[in-house]
């Protein structure tokens, strides 16, 4: 593993996060408005073959982890392929998605063959009619599909990213509980976080230790486990529940002096912290003709860059950054 990874921290960055994609099928609130966002031109998204080789670098550095996010990964085309080359990376462990599950059942089988290995499945409701408006399109039972294909498909545990917001979804989370008794799936509440054109607001967040409380009222030996250093979510388990309980608490209780992610985007932009406008372009060098070492020291340069943690969730919600549809989260 190289010095490119580590930051004036020493904090060393073994997970990459991939947006494939701007595009998405479905419109959801707390990620982007309802007219939906500017997209960059065809001609300004990373190709397959720049993926793979900004990839191909970051996994010779150290990377041991790469997550594809978008806009929604399976929206495109050539998502097998990369799944392909990018698992076929030599010192790669883990090819994971993120994803709103709406056409994953039926390409999941054709996924698993190309080396994806970890799932995580955005719901955050239970309720179909409520999902129509949270996301603006309907297809409640394609994603709840989903979930069992892959844990019929043996993904273990598969991820179910819950983005609790106050007055939408906040009394649902028994319900959510509930649904890890006989699922051996892991369902993590997640605080609402301010992004661009999200119109995020205080008092829709829903804190961390309220959302415990509610459980605890609920359930008992809600029992906490030990989390590893450098995860976002902080993990429980439930006395006779198959399944587990997460919550990912970046807005009261941050976990950023653990922090192993940096991210490309998918207009070929690398973004060190999930938070702030601080970007740098890979696409352009590497139209310019910038060799491997150049692209290495530019990478490198932004890493020591990275700050100590984020700003605070007022400061956030203040400063520019993108709609979360550009930065896949
Ligand atoms: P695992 O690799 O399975 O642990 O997933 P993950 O939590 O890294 O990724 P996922 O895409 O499932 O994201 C779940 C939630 O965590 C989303 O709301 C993300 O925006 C948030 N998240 C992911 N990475 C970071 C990060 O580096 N900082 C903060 N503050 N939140 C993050
Ligand atoms: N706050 C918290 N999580 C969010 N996600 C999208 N927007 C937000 C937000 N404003 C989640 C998605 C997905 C993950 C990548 O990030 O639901 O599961
Ligand atoms: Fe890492 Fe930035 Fe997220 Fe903190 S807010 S955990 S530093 S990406």
């Amino acid at each position: 593993s190289s010095e490119m990874l580590v930051d004036s921290f020493g904090r060393f960055h073994n997970y990459l996060r991939i947006s494939l994609t701007e595009r998405c099928n479905l419109r959801c609130q707390y990620c982007m408005p309802a007219e939906g966002v500017e997209l960059t031109p065809k001609s300004e998204l990373l190709s397959h073959d720049e993926i793979i080789r900004i990839a191909n670098l970051f996994v010779t550095s150290g990377v041991e982890k790469i997550r594809l996010t978008g806009g929604e990964p399976t929206v495109r085309k050539d998502i097998e392929d990369i799944c392909l080359h990018l698992s076929s990376l030599k010192g790669l462990k883990t090819l994971a998605m993120t994803t709103n599950g709406i056409v994953l059942s039926k390409k999941l089988p054709k996924l698993k063959k190309c080396g994806l290995s970890a799932l995580n499945i955005s719901l955050d409701t239970l309720v179909p009619a409520k999902f129509e408006f949270m996301t603006r399109r309907k297809g409640h039972s394609k994603v709840m599909e989903s979930i069992d294909a892959a844990v019929d498909l043996g993904y273990n545990p598969v991820k179910v990213n819950c983005v609790i917001m106050r007055g939408m979804n906040d009394d649902e989370i028994c319900s959510f509980v509930e649904l890890t008794r006989h699922k051996p799936i892991n369902v993590r509440f997640i605080e609402f976080m301010p992004f661009d054109g999200n119109v995020w607001n205080v008092k829709k967040l829903v804190p961390y230790a309220e959302m415990l409380d509610k459980v605890r009222q609920k359930f008992k030996g809600v029992e906490r486990l030990q989390d590893h250093p450098t995860e976002t979510a902080k993990n429980f388990r439930i006395e006779g529940h198959v399944g587990t309980i997460s919550f990912i608490t970046s807005m009261t209780e941050h976990f950023c002096a653990g922090c192993n992610r940096l991210r490309l985007l998918a207009d070929g932009n690398f973004k060190v912290c999930l938070f702030g406008p601080s970007e740098v372009s890979l696409r352009e060098p590497i139209r310019a003709g910038v060799d491997d070492a150049g692209l290495k020291e530019i990478i490198g340069a932004a890493v020591k860059r990275k700050k100590a943690k984020h700003a605070g969730m007022f400061d956030i919600a203040k400063t520019a950054n993108r709609p979360m549809i550009h930065i896949g989260g």
